[in-house]
């Protein structure tokens, strides 16, 4: 069908000169651009996008972030969760952002962190779950109605949170049931 309906698409751009050779390899192209563009949306694909446009320039391609200035995310426990380091922290930290001194994989850094509210539910999950699973990190995706949930809860915060707001909350994960309010 696509081959058909895209040959009729040339031939009427080029009714003058048709030439079978040509006619073949368009053809070939074309519906092989038509596979992939159908293949099913993977939330990390959509994620690594959101991550360039986003977090690189400051926490880098690499994940590993400027020393100093912008911590990594390789490795790092508030990415990958920990005892004290729940979903929820991680969440709240992209929602509104965070200013003032944090602690890194055992480095210290004071600066500031934008808020990401404005990223939907869909996107925060994938760039999230992109962030956990790149650069040897490797801990589970984040679910979209988790995100939902901490966002309706925490509806009122407008300012940037600080680490010790952060951790007086206990840490929860997406495999419990969500926040509701
Ligand atoms: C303007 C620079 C900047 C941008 C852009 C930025 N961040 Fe950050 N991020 C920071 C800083 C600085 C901190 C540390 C917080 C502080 O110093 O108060 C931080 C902290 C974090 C942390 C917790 C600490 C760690 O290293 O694990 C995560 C997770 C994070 N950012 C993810 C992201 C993601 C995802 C994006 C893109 C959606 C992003 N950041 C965009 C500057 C930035």
């Amino acid at each position: 069908m696509l081959s058909l309906f895209l040959g009729g698409l040339y031939l009427s751009f080029n009714s003058g000169g048709f030439r079978s050779d040509v006619y073949e390899s368009n053809a070939v192209n074309w519906a092989g651009g038509g596979t992939q563009a159908a293949a099913p949306v993977d939330p990390k694909v959509v994620g690594k996008r959101l991550y360039s446009q986003n977090c690189v320039v400051c926490h880098q391609a690499s994940g590993q972030g400027v020393a100093g200035q912008f911590p990594p995310l390789a490795g790092s426990e508030w990415v990958n969760g920990s005892a004290k380091h729940g979903e929820n922290h991680l969440v709240l930290l992209m929602l509104h952002g965070h200013q003032g001194p944090m602690n890194v994989m055992g480095g210290a850094y004071n600066n500031a962190m934008p808020q990401w509210k404005q990223l939907s539910d869909d996107q925060i999950a994938a760039v999230l779950t992109y962030i956990r699973s790149d650069w040897g990190n490797n801990a589970p995706a984040i679910d979209p109605a988790f995100v939902a949930g901490i966002r309706s809860e925490h509806k009122d915060q407008s300012d940037p949170w600080t680490q010790s707001q952060l951790m007086a909350m206990p840490p929860a994960s997406g495999d419990k049931a969500a926040p509701k309010k």
